[in-house]
């Protein structure tokens, strides 16, 4: 039996996006840049799911610039607050997506001062030590919203209403968050936020960037000046328009009582596991944890041949595995860093599956006890 927990890589399509996703690609085939009906059908689509967006997320529509997804987002906006070779300084915390990570340390090799943050042992980077780091220097903050691999939620409205004040451009990365925290772009007031479709149910290489009003964006592939001048290339409008259906659909609180039963479970039956971020807010279908003394990638492996789906924490970069470089900035060392599995709870997972899965964890980390000559 095939078991998927893994949504926080990429969460199944949900039925509403598969209809909508189909229903536009058939019905509304043309171009929304033409003029003629087959283009205003295309266009009404793309504006509708831009309404839809932009209420749910509290901004205005005009805020909301269509992308292919997360990393588009996160680089065009930090490409917007930056020239290359500007000097000065950039804060983001030292446990973002490398879809920040990786176009920072670009402005860092061209003379710019990247400052990582990093969190406490809960996996939090604080409002305080955020703002210790931003000085008159200051160019932009980067700062997620929740962490990708522990669920941990982070605290942007303190840092947000500092760098208002001091009218430093702030980037909030919400593609974990979308769905799961409730947020308000307008209340938030920051002017950048990366969004992504398939995180929530929708379709794969979609998204969005809000700006706020006035924020001028800087095109990262100049062309036929779609998105009011902001990001040219024709619109996905089939993807546009499942992503605008996908929101809402999944009920992610809904998989607390599943999640804290597994953890319950590996923590009676393996008393070495550590759950990271178990005592900072976090959201209700990620569990992270690491098994000091295990390989989380022959873990994943054994448990792959089982039938589950879940991630190690390590990510993988020119054909070697790094160890997760959120674990490291928690202080953890390498080896402990290399022994992590998140488990994210996807729709349709039961109570039956995180047992199925906490059972299928005690039997391989047994297995590779045994293997190892230690005891049980
Ligand atoms: C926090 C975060 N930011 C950005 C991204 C990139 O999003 P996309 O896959 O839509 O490019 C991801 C995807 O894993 C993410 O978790």
């Amino acid at each position: 039996m095939k078991r998927y927990l893994d949504c926080n890589a990429t969460c199944p399509p949900v039925q509403a996006a598969l209809d909508a996703v189909a229903k536009a690609a058939t019905e509304a085939a043309g171009n929304p840049s033409s003029l003629h009906w087959a283009g205003r059908a295309a266009r009404r689509i793309v504006d509708d799911a831009r309404d839809r967006i932009a209420s749910y997320v509290g901004a205005e529509s005009g805020s909301v610039v269509f992308t292919s997804g997360g990393t588009e987002s996160n680089n065009i906006a930090i490409h917007s607050a930056i020239a290359p070779h500007q000097p000065g300084r950039i804060v983001c915390t030292a446990i973002e997506h490398p879809a920040i990570l990786k176009p920072l340390q670009r402005l860092a090799d061209q003379g710019c001062e990247v400052i990582r943050v990093r969190p406490d042992h809960n996996g939090v980077v604080s409002a305080e030590s955020m703002l210790a780091a931003i000085n008159d220097q200051t160019r932009m903050v980067c700062m997620m919203l929740v962490n990708n691999e522990s669920g941990a939620i982070q605290p942007v409205g303190d840092v947000a209403a500092n760098c208002r004040q001091r009218g430093i451009p702030m980037l909030v990365d919400a593609v974990q968050a979308l769905g799961k925290v409730p947020f308000d772009f307008r209340q938030l007031d920051v002017d950048f936020m990366s969004l992504s479709a398939h995180k929530i149910g929708g379709p794969k290489g979609v998204g969005a960037l809000l700006v706020k009003r006035g924020v001028k964006l800087q095109e990262l592939a100049p062309g036929g000046g779609q998105e009011r001048g902001r990001r040219s290339g024709t619109e996905n409008v089939p993807g546009i328009a499942g992503f605008a259906a996908a929101l809402g659909e999944i009920d992610f609180s809904s998989f607390a009582p599943i999640r804290d039963a597994f953890e319950q479970q590996l923590a009676t039956q393996i008393p070495e596991v550590r759950f990271v971020a178990e005592q900072a807010p976090r959201t209700a279908n990620t569990s992270l944890f690491v098994l000091p003394g295990m390989d989380g990638e022959t873990l994943l492996m054994q448990l792959d041949l089982a039938g589950f789906a879940v991630a190690s924490g390590s990510a993988c970069s020119s054909g070697k595995r790094d160890p997760s470089h959120v674990l490291l900035a928690m202080g953890m060392n390498e080896s402990l860093a290399r022994s992590s599995i998140r488990v994210s709870f996807a729709p349709g997972n039961s109570m039956a599956d995180a047992d199925a899965l906490a059972a299928a964890l005690v039997q391989s980390r047994n297995r590779l006890k045994g293997m190892a000559g230690l005891a049980t």
